[in-house]
């Protein structure tokens, strides 16, 4: 396959979203911005996590990256250019807050107001994240997402941004993934602040959760027309045999991994049964809390398989996946999509669904050419559309990524991209995937 597919079986699968379907492409601030410290912006927490020796597998960062920052318009024409009709970025808040609260960046301000223009006048409507795990390093030294103040922290910064913004944005995200916020960099520690205590991970959910409470009620007061959503990472649970154990092994995984946060955003606060496990380090109840979302976020990329392990906290450990695997080492199981969706619209009935991110990587080359994700694409398209077909709610797909970039503690090594980036001349050449979804999305729209 060369990303020219079949056009009767790419008019088909297009055929089967519905009209207004939402055909996006997502990024996020420091995974493409680069221009870590120009213009008065300040240092986020990656900055600094960076300059750690041996904490990012090729001991690069995100100081340049794919030099966004400098290359807007170009990418803005890129955009256009593959057909999308929606883009989701994620706002640094280092850059229009330097020290997080207190004094506005006005350089900051204006870089993304070009971009919601430039959006606009593509005709691409723009979803922006508030938080994309760049936390102003000057919060982090008043006790980042530990410190209690931190959901009024991020409701001003929320309520600044749409102050500038919301006349031109109607779709916001508060979050994204505070799991991983929370269980990366305060779990396993690999990302910053490189912290390992599940206690103070469960702090830090818990902070999030009220952030994204917080946050959500100032978008509203600063934009009456504002749409609040919150992405979050689900993946399906599977045990790995059928004995009781396994099954009681998987219940726990989604418990911990999907309900802890699903549950308290619908309403229903913390799930009883991961909260007796985790025993003295639970977090306080979450009574009369409520996400209050126009619409949730999916970012789905694999499931887990687990099997009981009963010396654990949980009681579950994952399996070593199997079968074709993307270059992360992920599984690639487009009939999770199918499943978590169906989930989602069936347990908890949000009022409409986003894929806020899909997408897979692998060991592309300069050339462009990579079959292995056009037919990545193509099945997980499927599935979403099976989805709808059951009646899933769901209203657009955000393929992660446009560009190749920095992945995180993964640095340069792994490619998402729709468009292959040259770190060196930063040059992008669209790649098959690339022209597969514009053939998709042009179909589409
Ligand atoms: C998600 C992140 C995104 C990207 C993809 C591969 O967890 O939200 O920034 O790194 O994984």
């Amino acid at each position: 396959m060369t990303g020219a597919q079949p056009l009767p079986a790419l008019h088909a699968l297009a055929g089967r979203f519905p009209t207004g379907f939402v055909w996006g492409t997502a990024t996020a601030a420091y995974q493409i911005e680069g221009a870590w410290n120009e213009d008065g912006k300040g240092e986020s927490i990656w900055d600094v996590f960076c300059r750690i020796p041996g904490v990012i597998e090729d001991g690069r960062s995100g100081a340049e990256t794919c030099d966004h920052y400098h290359l807007l318009d170009d990418d803005l024409d890129l955009l256009a250019d593959l057909g999308a009709s929606a883009y989701r970025f994620s706002v640094a808040w280092s850059r229009v807050l330097p020290e997080g609260r207190g004094r506005i960046n006005e350089p900051g301000f204006a870089f993304y107001e070009r971009l919601v223009d430039g959006l606009l006048q593509r005709g691409i409507r723009p979803f922006v994240t508030l938080y994309h795990w760049d936390l102003p390093q000057a919060l982090q030294e008043r006790g980042g997402w530990l410190a209690d103040d931190i959901p009024a922290w991020f409701a001003d910064y929320a309520s600044l941004v749409v102050a500038r913004l919301g006349d031109r944005v109607r779709d916001w995200v508060t979050l994204n993934e505070p799991q991983v916020t929370a269980f990366a960099g305060y779990q396993s520690g690999v990302h910053p602040p490189g912290v390992k205590d599940t206690a103070s991970a469960l702090i830090v959910a818990h902070h999030l959760l009220l952030a994204h409470r917080a946050g959500a009620a100032a978008i509203r007061a600063a934009s009456s027309e504002a749409r609040v959503g919150i992405a979050l990472n689900l993946s399906p649970a599977h045990p790995a045999s059928a004995s009781a154990e396994d099954g009681e092994a998987a219940r726990m995984a989604d418990g911990a991994g999907n309900r802890w946060f699903l549950d308290p955003l619908f309403g229903r606060g913390y799930p009883q049964d991961v909260v007796e496990r985790y025993g003295e380090v639970a977090p306080p109840p979450l009574e009369g809390y409520d996400g209050a979302l126009d619409f949730l976020g999916i970012n789905y990329y694999t499931r887990n398989i687990v099997r009981a392990a009963p010396g654990t906290k949980l009681g579950f450990e994952p399996l070593p996946p199997e079968g074709a695997l993307t270059e992360m080492g992920w599984e690639i199981y487009p009939d999770g999509l199918r499943e978590i969706l169906l989930r989602v619209h069936r347990d908890y009935a949000p009022r409409e669904l986003f894929i806020t991110e899909s997408g897979a990587a692998f060991p592309d080359g300069p050339d462009g050419d990579d079959p292995a994700r056009v037919e990545y694409l193509e099945s997980h398209f499927s599935a979403a559309a099976d989805a709808i077909d059951d009646g899933v709610r769901l209203r657009g797909y955000f393929v992660w990524s446009l560009l190749d970039n920095f992945e995180w503690h993964l640095g340069f090594t792994k490619r998402f991209g729709l468009v292959y980036v040259d770190y060196e001349t930063k040059q992008r050449t669209i790649k098959s995937s690339g022209r597969f979804y514009r053939q998709l999305a042009t179909a589409g729209r």
